[in-house]
């Protein structure tokens, strides 16, 4: 039953605009739409042309922007909204009305006669105009399945081109979606999809169950974006099906980090690290077995029919107060570093050392540490040596940061103004390595070590190259500006030490 190639439809400018908090202006769904495409989807659902003007315009300028993937415009079964889709030139309307009796009754009032009657003659129109159309019962999984297949069948001689199976308040568990599904599969003959909520964490379990009871189309959102707990993962779903299931999508799996990053960017919703596939820590290793297993073969501690090379991500050891002799010496011998083992020794010892006092050890942490034993190694070799930092700042100025430093070996100058002061500063110290240095911010963070106004803060920082490689490091001081450069330069001088 299980079909070898499975369709891909994006909702992430749709379903996953509606997440709390985020709101994308044109420009960025056209980065996105054009992102998508890329990555080799199906499908994009670009919006609902009906709900604001800016909505019909954006839609309609990621139709003009000739894709390879269709287009979908979203509209409930109503006239306006579907004329609000074909106005765009969408290749295809997803038109939807609830089917279970909690909504018919509570949001649309109206009986299952007149939700049926609505739903064939919305399916007719969109048909009589020539467009592809595609039927989604709202709320499918908590409507009767008598009626809901009744429902289908009839959309189904209206004309509709495929049907869609909404698990919309995420209340499936993965076994009865299978069931579910099959009793759709066994009497409709039109193509089915399904769209999963992730209520319970269960959206791409269950998108994977329907897919073995015969659904040929997944609804997916980048980092699991959407309403509430957000739709099934894009990148899970895909991988899950190439992997594990061995089927296959038209999806460019090298880029599912990318295009993670560039929505983790435009959203501002920051995915934790230990995020399966895109997450920092999907390939990171920092136990000593682990490790050690890793650096004999990659498959001992990751699943090897998914590797990080797949999905455009990179195997990271690293350090901590977990981590075995044998990853810390790669580490060291990655950036230069080549102790012997007595040295080796004595920086384990102060790794476990600072882990057991409850810090977290960064890299920048351990080639210090391995410096200050091995002797000064790196010094001379930074490529930022700072020589002045002022900031100004106030309820009336720009915030202005200006910086004085050595940048490989040749004394330069940068004045840059910013949001505030840490992010002029931060700013000037990105600027003063020169735009032929891509260096990115990964993470920033403070916590105040002590209380009161003059309390210490500690920055930590992220910065990633554009291989992706990344060095996290920190500095403590009672000033946050000043404490944010100094571990935004270490950072940088360690990345580039590195990339040597
Ligand atoms: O969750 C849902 O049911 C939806 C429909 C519009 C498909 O988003
Ligand atoms: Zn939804």
């Amino acid at each position: 039953m299980m079909l070898k190639h499975i369709q891909i439809f994006d909702t992430t400018l749709r379903d996953g605009e509606q997440t709390p908090g985020v709101s994308l202006t044109a420009d960025d769904k056209i980065l996105v739409a054009r992102q998508l495409d890329k990555l080799g989807v199906d499908t994009i659902e670009a919006g609902f042309p009906i709900s604001s003007k800016g909505e019909k315009k954006s839609v309609k300028s990621i139709v003009d922007a000739g894709l390879n993937a269709k287009i979908c415009g979203l509209a409930r079964v109503n006239k306006t909204d579907i004329d609000a889709c074909l106005d765009c030139n969408v290749d295809l309307v997803h038109v939807f009305i609830p089917t279970s009796d909690i909504q018919i009754q509570y949001t649309i009032e109206k009986n299952r006669e007149e939700v049926l009657r609505l739903a064939v003659d919305a399916v007719e129109y969109v048909k009589g105009q020539g467009v592809d159309c595609l039927f989604s019962a709202m709320d499918a999984t908590r409507t009767k399945v008598d009626y809901l297949i009744r429902v289908y069948q009839e959309v189904e001689n209206a004309g509709a081109d495929m049907i869609n199976v909404p698990d919309t308040v995420g209340i499936m568990r993965p076994s009865a979606m299978k069931d579910f599904v099959k009793k759709i599969y066994d009497v409709v003959k039109i193509p089915i999809d399904v769209h999963c909520h992730n209520d319970f964490g269960l959206a791409v379990a269950n998108s994977l169950a329907a897919v073995e009871a015969g659904a040929s189309q997944v609804q997916v959102a980048v980092n699991s974006l959407g309403e509430r707990a957000g739709n099934a993962d894009l990148a899970e779903t895909v991988m899950s099906l190439h992997s594990i299931h061995k089927l296959k999508t038209n999806i460019q799996t090298k880029y599912l980090v990318e295009t993670s990053r560039l929505l983790e960017r435009l959203s501002g919703i920051r995915i934790p690290p230990n995020t399966p596939i895109v997450g920092d820590n999907a390939f990171s290793h920092e136990s000593g077995i682990h490790t050690h297993g890793i650096l004999m073969r990659t498959d001992t501690f990751e699943p090897g029919v998914m590797t990080p090379e797949m999905v455009g991500h990179i195997r990271r050891i690293v350090a901590g107060k977990h981590a075995g002799k044998h990853a810390v010496k790669q580490m060291l011998n990655t950036a230069g570093l080549e102790p012997t083992d007595g040295q080796l020794a004595e920086i384990m010892k102060r790794i476990k050392d600072l882990g057991d006092k409850g810090k977290r050890v960064t890299d920048a942490d351990l080639y210090t540490i391995a410096e200050v034993i091995m002797g000064e190694v790196a010094k001379g070799e930074q490529a930022i040596v700072l020589e002045e930092v002022s900031v100004m700042t106030g309820n009336k100025i720009t915030p202005t940061a200006s910086i004085k430093a050595v940048v490989h070996g040749k004394p330069k100058n940068v004045a840059q103004s910013g949001v505030g002061p840490v992010d002029a500063a931060l700013g000037a110290v990105q600027t003063i390595l020169g735009k032929d240095e891509k260096i990115k911010l990964r993470d920033f963070r403070i916590e105040a070590i002590t209380g009161g106004s003059d309390a210490l803060a500690e920055v930590i920082i992220g910065v990633e190259d554009e291989k992706g490689n990344i060095v996290t490091s920190r500095a403590a001081r009672e000033d946050i500006v000043m404490a944010s450069v100094e571990a935004l330069v270490s950072a940088i001088n360690r990345l580039m030490l590195r990339k040597r």
